[in-house]
């Protein structure tokens, strides 16, 4: 119903439209106003939460004297039933592009739905939805990055780590005893991102042996309570993290601040994003290593996106894989060349 009045009147805006160019040269109809509608599916999290404040920044660049810009964030606090009533309050509001990181990956149908019945293009990001929810409509986008490239960089890191520094293997069995902290199960970037991360290790020639993991949804709290019990289980045999993200490397790392462990019985830790924390850390040589994940190149290219799709300007310039998928690249960071990730080079 409300989609046919749209349609109606839009059908008269057109008419008007030529009424008025029909003597003249055709004009292509402008838009004045970019309204970003961003449904977040918790922004608790530490990532996300520096990558909106970079796409807010970004969005704020396309303000101009004829160009408004402007960007509401919804928080799902990680329900879906929540982020699909906040999709369609947004939509309700006036929103003429969405940007959403769906809760749940799996289920996006709903808003899909809602999407296209009131011709609202959408940007999925971060959270990867299935490639053919992707083409339930030709306006559907995903800008994020490849979970495989940021496991393989996470390997190579822990295997130069482990070849320079022979005190990583503390029991000298030959072998690196190792836990594995990862996100949410089900997301694109915790599995894909373990996986490769271990592989990389063992085509790089390391000897390995999987003591354990623990699930921490990105987590910083979650991964120290989970590393405690393994502290508990596995006492000073553990020689190795790899944890899907900084925050819980760095959970890790509290757990055995808790502890009192000295340096000298404490194990390697790499994470993966590059957040603020996370770069400190390295530079403090906390954590051995992380992979940055690109929030600025994400949010830039979302912002361009949502602009080029509202204004109907400089969507020829977008560089897309499979004509809807934007991939950032990762790039590796180590306490050599954090102070460039940093801003202090
Ligand atoms: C990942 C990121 C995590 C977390 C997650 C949320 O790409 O590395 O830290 O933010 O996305 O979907
Ligand atoms: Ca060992």
């Amino acid at each position: 119903m409300k989609k046919r009045k749209v349609l109606a009147s839009a059908a008269v805006c057109c008419l008007c439209a030529q009424m008025l160019c029909a003597c003249g040269e055709q004009e292509a109809e402008k838009t004045d106003k970019i309204y970003v509608g961003v449904a977040c599916y918790n922004q608790s999290d530490t990532f996300l939460g520096e990558m909106l404040e970079c796409f807010k920044d970004r969005m704020n660049n396309f303000e101009s004297s004829d160009l408004q810009a402007i960007v509401t964030i919804r928080d799902a606090a990680g329900l879906q039933r929540t982020q699909n009533d906040q999709v369609k309050e947004l939509i309700d509001a006036g929103c003429n592009v969405l940007c959403v990181n769906l809760v749940d990956r799996a289920d996006p149908s709903e808003i899909i739905d809602l999407a296209r019945d009131n011709d609202v293009p959408i940007i999925f990001f971060n959270r990867e939805p299935v490639a053919e929810d992707l083409q339930q409509w030709d306006q559907l986008y995903y800008v994020g990055a490849d979970a495989r490239e940021s496991g393989v960089m996470q390997g190579e890191l822990a295997a130069d780590a482990i070849r320079t520094d022979s005190r990583i293997d503390r029991n000298k069995d030959g072998k690196i005893q190792y836990v594995v902290l990862e996100g949410e199960p089900g997301h694109q970037d915790a599995i894909i991102r373990t996986e490769d991360a271990v592989d990389t290790l063992k085509n790089e020639g390391i000897r390995l042996e999987k003591l354990s993991y623990g699930i921490a949804n990105w987590n910083r709290a979650q991964a120290q309570n989970r590393m405690q019990q393994l502290i508990g289980q596995y006492q000073n045999d553990i020689e190795l993290v790899l944890a899907n993200n900084d925050d819980m490397a760095l959970g890790a790392i509290d757990a055995y601040v808790k502890l009192n462990r000295t340096e000298a019985g404490m194990p390697v830790f790499f994470g993966i994003d590059g957040t603020d924390v996370g770069l400190k850390a390295v530079r403090d040589s906390k954590l051995a290593g992380t992979v940055y994940n690109d929030k600025e190149g994400q949010a830039e290219a979302m912002a361009k996106l949502a602009a080029a799709i509202v204004t109907g300007e400089g969507m020829d310039e977008i560089k897309f894989e499979n004509e809807k998928y934007i991939y950032l690249p990762y790039s590796k960071v180590t306490k050599d060349n954090v102070g460039r990730y940093l801003g202090e080079e």
